[in-house]
C-alpha cells in the first residue's frame, strides 16, 4: 500500500499542476477521486485488511486526499488568475498616459531672452568669475576703500588672506567686475559684451534678495555717446516688456561711470500709481552712465580715442515688472502653484 499510495502523490505533483483550463482540472480531478481512480480503489482495499491494519490504512488515505485537495486548490487558484489577466489584456495601441512637463525656471527664461534680444544688436555673452578679487569688483572701477559697498554690512567677504595686488576676495555684489576683465580679454575695442551672472548682497526685503542676477553690458567704441546708451535700452524694453512700456533716466552717481543714470520703469503692479514694490509708481531697474576714463584706464584702454557706455540690471526685478509681480522672493521660494503660472 505504501508504494502505491507514494506512486499516486508522483504522478499527482504533475498532472495537476499541468492542467491547462477548467476543463482539464476537473477531468484531473475525476482521475485522481473518481470511481475508477486508484485512491477509491485503495480505500475499498481497507475492508479487506486485517483489523489492526485498518486505522493506519485509513490515516493513510486521509494524508493523501488532503494532499491532492492541497495540489486542486493551488491549481484552481493559478488559473483562475491566468484567465482574469487575459479577459483585461494590454492593449498595445492604445494611447499613453501623458507625462506632465516642466519648464525652465523663470530667471532662466529671462536669461535667454536677454541675450537672445542683445545678440541682435551685436552683443555677446561672457562669464566672469562669481569669486572675484576687490580689485576687479572695487578697485579698478574707481571705488575708494572707504566706498560703503566695501564695508562687511554690505558685501560678503571671504575668508583668506589677500593677495598683495588684488586685495581680498568677495562674492561679487554687482556683475560689473567683468567691465575691465572684458577690457584686458578684448585689448582693443570695439567691445560689446553682455555679461549675466549671480550676485550677492546683505539685504533682504520684497525687492531684495541676497542672491540675485544682474545683466551687464558694454559697449566701447569710437565716438560712443548718450543716445547709443538710450536708444540701446529702449531696444531692450520695446522687446522685453512690449512697445507700450515707458522708463526714464535719472541722474545718479557711480564711481565708475560719469555721467551716471538710474533707469526706471513704469509699474507693472500698480500701473505707476504707486505700491509696496516701487513705492512712487516707477521702479529702479539698474544703473548706467558713460565709461569713466579712470576704468577705461585700469582696462588699459586709451580715453583720449575710446568711450564707452555700460549698464547693469537686476533680472529679478525686471522679471517682477513683466509679470506682475509684487514680491521678488517669491522666485526663489519654489512654491509651485506661483512657478506653475509662467
Ligand atoms: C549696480 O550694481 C551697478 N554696478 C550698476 C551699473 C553698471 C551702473 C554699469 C553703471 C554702469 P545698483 O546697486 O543700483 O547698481 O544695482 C543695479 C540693479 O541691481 C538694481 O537696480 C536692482 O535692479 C538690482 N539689485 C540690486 N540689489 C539687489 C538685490 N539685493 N536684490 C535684487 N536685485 C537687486
Amino acid at each position: 500500500m505504501d508504494s502505491q499510495i507514494a506512486k499516486i502523490l508522483r504522478e499527482a505533483d504533475q498532472i495537476i499542476l499541468s492542467a491547462k483550463s477548467r476543463e482539464d482540472l476537473e477531468r484531473v480531478y475525476i482521475k485522481f477521486f473518481g470511481k475508477n481512480s486508484d485512491l477509491n480503489k485503495l480505500t475499498k482495499k481497507i475492508l479487506t485488511l486485517p483489523k489492526e491494519q485498518k486505522p493506519k490504512a485509513g490515516q493513510q488515505i486521509n494524508l493523501v486526499k488532503r494532499e491532492l485537495e492541497k495540489l486542486f486548490e493551488e491549481a484552481k487558484t493559478r488559473l483562475s488568475s491566468q484567465l482574469s489577466a487575459l479577459s483585461s489584456p494590454i492593449d498595445p495601441t492604445a494611447p499613453g498616459k501623458r507625462i506632465q512637463l516642466g519648464h525652465l525656471h523663470l530667471v532662466s527664461q529671462a536669461i535667454e531672452e536677454i541675450v537672445e534680444i542683445f545678440s541682435k544688436l551685436g552683443f555677446l555673452l561672457q562669464s566672469y568669475p562669481e569669486i572675484d578679487w576687490d580689485w576687479y569688483t572695487f578697485e579698478s572701477l574707481n571705488m575708494p576703500k572707504n566706498h560703503p559697498a566695501r564695508d562687511e554690512w554690505e558685501t560678503f567677504f571671504i575668508k583668506a588672506s589677500p593677495d598683495p595686488k588684488y586685495g581680498s576676495q568677495v562674492l561679487t555684489p554687482h556683475t560689473s567686475n567683468g567691465q575691465v576683465r572684458e577690457m584686458q580679454r578684448v585689448k582693443k575695442p570695439p567691445i560689446r559684451m553682455i555679461n549675466i551672472a549671480r550676485c550677492y548682497r546683505r539685504q533682504i526685503d520684497v525687492s531684495h534678495t541676497p542672491m540675485f542676477h544682474q545683466f551687464e553690458g558694454l559697449l566701447i567704441d569710437k565716438n560712443v555717446s548718450i543716445p547709443d546708451l538710450k536708444g540701446t535700452f529702449n531696444f531692450f524694453t520695446q522687446n522685453f516688456f512690449g512697445p507700450d512700456r515707458v522708463t526714464r533716466l535719472r541722474p545718479h552717481h557711480f564711481r565708475f561711470t560719469e555721467p551716471s543714470f538710474e533707469v526706471d520703469i513704469t509699474c507693472d503692479v500698480c500701473d505707476g500709481r504707486g505700491c509696496r514694490m516701487c513705492k512712487s509708481g516707477w521702479l529702479e531697474l539698474g544703473g548706467a552712465g558713460m565709461v569713466h576714463p579712470k576704468v577705461l584706464k585700469s582696462g588699459g584702454i586709451d580715453a583720449q580715442i575710446y568711450s564707452g557706455f555700460a549698464f547693469g540690471w537686476g533680472i529679478e526685478r525686471t522679471i517682477a515688472m513683466k509679470t506682475n509681480t509684487d514680491d521678488i522672493r517669491l522666485l526663489y521660494q519654489n512654491d509651485i502653484r506661483f512657478l506653475e503660472q509662467f
